[in-house]
């Protein structure tokens, strides 16, 4: 074999080498190889003095043209290995399908009650939050409820048997007794209502506050009770304030709520912490106020009244504006209260409140 036919066979096998190198460690030896001290391209030189005189010019061209080739493939193909991820073994593939993430979502009762904590705040309310472990005097008491009100009842009430400290009354400092009128009893909040004469003890009016959060009452599970539901509380107190304001307040949140054709109407009622109290009713958002429903039956949802009641209001009783130390000449407010569970289940149409604590993919999936 001529030194140019040996010549051409290296050049061939090193292309194909090159070809096959996957990362950088292999074509720095690749380098070592052909074209380092003691490579390939120095052991060829170094037999061009043997060649025969008309031979050594064109060996030595081609040899040149040969590391030339050599040292410009290697220099291309640097920069892709260095930015390639170095894999070793079989290459995954990448054609098959991503894997789906599942991020989850906000669950339907966390997504209204920021709705509704939304609407408000464009209005001017601050979020406030209270205590989901009470005292008596807050819970009740203080809120103009009076001893034998059936909602003090163990049957209606989580009281609970904490050996810690008892509760002091807020409003004398006097060490609460366990069975007084100003007991002072633990147990978990029945309603938001607590957090009003929280806020009240601690500010001075005007103040426009809502309050989110958990309730509980001793309720036997079915589709309508469950022993822990949220609630969210609203409170508006200043000089001047009057029914009037009430009723602005909640037609806007109404609307916003439930729609732009949304009507609502006052229903007198009674809450010991409110004088004049009253129940808000809203056009059925099922069959508009219609009271039947496409087939001419009687509406399910609002049982052919056409309307459905979602919070109870009123204007502050001046007692509790009283019991916490507020001029009730001076001052007066409006509260309301509604149900988050309620509320969620007008707007998605569920019909059994557990849903919202079983923890079902399916059913959470759809919100
Ligand atoms: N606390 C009441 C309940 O749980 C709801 C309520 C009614 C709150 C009227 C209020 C109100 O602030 O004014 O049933």
């Amino acid at each position: 074999m001529s030194f140019q036919q040996e010549l051409e066979s290296v050049k061939e096998t090193a292309l194909k080498e090159l070809g096959a190198i996957k990362d950088s460690a292999a074509l720095d030896s690749f380098n070592t190889k052909y074209l380092g001290r003691k490579g390939i391209f120095r052991d060829l030189s170094s037999r061009i003095p043997q060649l025969a005189n008309e031979e050594k010019g064109q060996a030595g061209k081609l040899l040149n043209e040969f590391k030339n080739i050599l040292a410009q493939r290697i220099a291309e193909k640097e920069p892709d290995l260095k930015s390639a991820p170095q894999v070793s073994g079989d290459l995954p593939d990448f054609t098959l399908p991503g894997e789906d993430k599942n991020i989850g979502r906000q669950h339907p009762v966390y997504r209204t009650l920021a709705d509704i904590c939304g609407i408000f705040s464009r209005m001017g309310f601050e979020i406030a939050y209270g205590p989901e472990i009470e005292d008596e005097y807050h819970n009740f008491t203080s809120l103009n409820i009076p001893l034998n009100h059936p909602s003090r009842d163990a049957f209606d009430t989580f009281y609970l048997n904490l050996k810690t400290e008892e509760p002091k009354n807020e409003r004398t400092g006097k060490e609460a007794e366990s069975s007084s009128v100003e007991g002072g009893r633990w147990l978990l909040r029945s309603h938001t209502s607590p957090v009003q004469i929280r806020v009240m003890q601690n500010r001075k009016p005007p103040l426009k506050v809502i309050v989110p959060g958990k309730v509980f009452r001793p309720d036997k599970p079915s589709p309508k009770h469950f022993p822990m539901f949220h609630q969210v509380e609203g409170l508006m107190v200043g000089e001047g304030i009057s029914f009037t304001h009430l009723k602005g307040i909640l037609d806007v949140f109404c609307k916003e709520a439930f729609g732009a054709s949304t009507e609502m109407r006052f229903r007198p009622s009674f809450f010991p912490f409110t004088e004049p109290s009253a129940e808000v009713d809203i056009t059925c958002i099922i069959c508009n106020g219609k009271k039947v429903n496409e087939n001419n039956e009687s509406c399910p949802t609002c049982h052919g009244e056409g309307w459905i009641e979602i919070l109870g209001s009123g204007m502050v009783h001046p007692n509790v504006l009283e019991n916490v130390g507020y001029d009730s000449e001076k001052y007066t407010g409006f509260a309301f209260g509604m149900g988050v569970e309620r509320i969620a289940m007008l707007k998605y149409h569920i019909n059994d409140i557990r849903l919202f604590t079983e923890n079902h993919i399916g059913f959470l999936s759809q919100f």
